[in-house]
């Protein structure tokens, strides 16, 4: 295995091999069993993280993505400060590399949400402490973790499971190209034409021996499907919010379409969600769907995402 050191990264799933990824994973899950019962502030045992202070970079809105990796840091027993991108001199104009070099100075680490995934690959290269990728306009690869460590939970295993992805081929799509190419499951990612998912990664995928199709039917990407997977039509920093409507409109997952994959499928959502256009309520709030137990989780894998870039596990 790769050792993890006082510089590593956690920027895309495709730059991590799959044992680094499942080393993660495991510890994920371990260390969320041995705290059941603790209050949610309490310090895990040994307090994996003490003294170490993680910043984290907002260019734009969360709530889970924020409270998760802030309590994750507390559960570690290290700590945590919020910088919103608006308020920080980078938008006067500072340098993302003068940036990089000062963060480096004051923290471990930097957990960044980022307009454009060429900031966060610029404070990677100018800094020197593991730079977290929090969603950027590329991909989301924390949310991939929380969502395999779900399906871990729930189905005993990654390998061989078919997941349908239905809608926008955006930033967590293409995470969940990645993920699947990692874990070893197949892909259907249903999309109309004017959103489909990353050619690149499509490529990378395919090069990597990957098993992700493309197809504009979301019955057929549904049809046998063990996990069916939904996110908003119009992601943070998405303008044409009226053609993305009517593009998308006959994508939505509902109970008709959930009853064309298996009958033990489970639907899954990284939120915020929106009923009545990519989901109806009936699934999201009906006896399928994980999202809850998916939004726990990223306190969970975030912890140990956290430990593995800081050369802990
Ligand atoms: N899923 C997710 O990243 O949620 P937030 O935007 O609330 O952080
Ligand atoms: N695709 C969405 C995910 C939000 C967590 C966005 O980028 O806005």
């Amino acid at each position: 295995m790769p050792a993890a050191g006082p510089n590593s990264h956690f920027i895309d799933l495709k730059d991590l091999p799959a044992d680094v990824l499942m080393h993660i994973l495991e510890t994920a899950k371990a260390w969320k069993q041995a705290r059941i019962g603790l209050p949610k502030g309490a310090v895990d045992a040994g307090a994996p993280l003490a003294g170490h202070a993680l910043a984290m970079i907002f260019e734009k809105s969360s709530t889970r993505t924020r409270m998760s990796f802030e309590m994750a840091m507390q559960q570690l027993g290290g700590s945590s400060l919020v910088m919103q991108g608006g308020t920080m001199q980078l938008g006067r104009g500072e340098s993302i590399e003068d940036t990089a070099r000062v963060i480096s100075r004051y923290v471990d680490a930097v957990m960044v949400r980022a307009n454009s995934h060429e900031t966060l690959e610029a404070l990677a290269t100018h800094g020197s402490i593991p730079v977290i990728n929090a969603l950027t306009d590329r991909s989301h690869p924390c949310q991939l973790m929380a969502d395999m460590l779900t399906l871990m939970e729930h189905f005993g295993r990654l390998e061989g499971l078919k997941v349908a992805w239905v809608g926008d081929g955006n930033n967590v799509a293409t995470s969940f190209i990645e993920a699947a190419t990692r874990f070893g499951f197949s892909l259907e990612l249903a999309c109309p034409d004017a959103y489909l998912p990353s050619a690149g990664a499509l490529q990378w995928a395919n090069a990597e021996g990957g098993n992700c199709n493309v197809t504009g039917d979301p019955a057929a990407a549904v049809a046998d499907a063990d996990v069916v997977v939904a996110d908003a039509w119009v992601s943070m920093g998405d303008e044409d919010v009226d053609e993305r409507m009517s593009a998308l409109a006959p994508y939505q997952v509902n109970e008709d379409l959930m009853a064309k994959a298996k009958a033990t499928a489970v639907f899954m959502h990284c939120l915020p969600a929106h009923r009545g256009e990519e989901v109806t309520a009936g699934v999201i709030d009906g006896p399928q769907s994980l999202v809850w137990q998916e939004a726990e989780n990223r306190l969970h894998a975030q912890k140990a995402v956290l430990a593995w870039c800081l050369g802990k596990i």
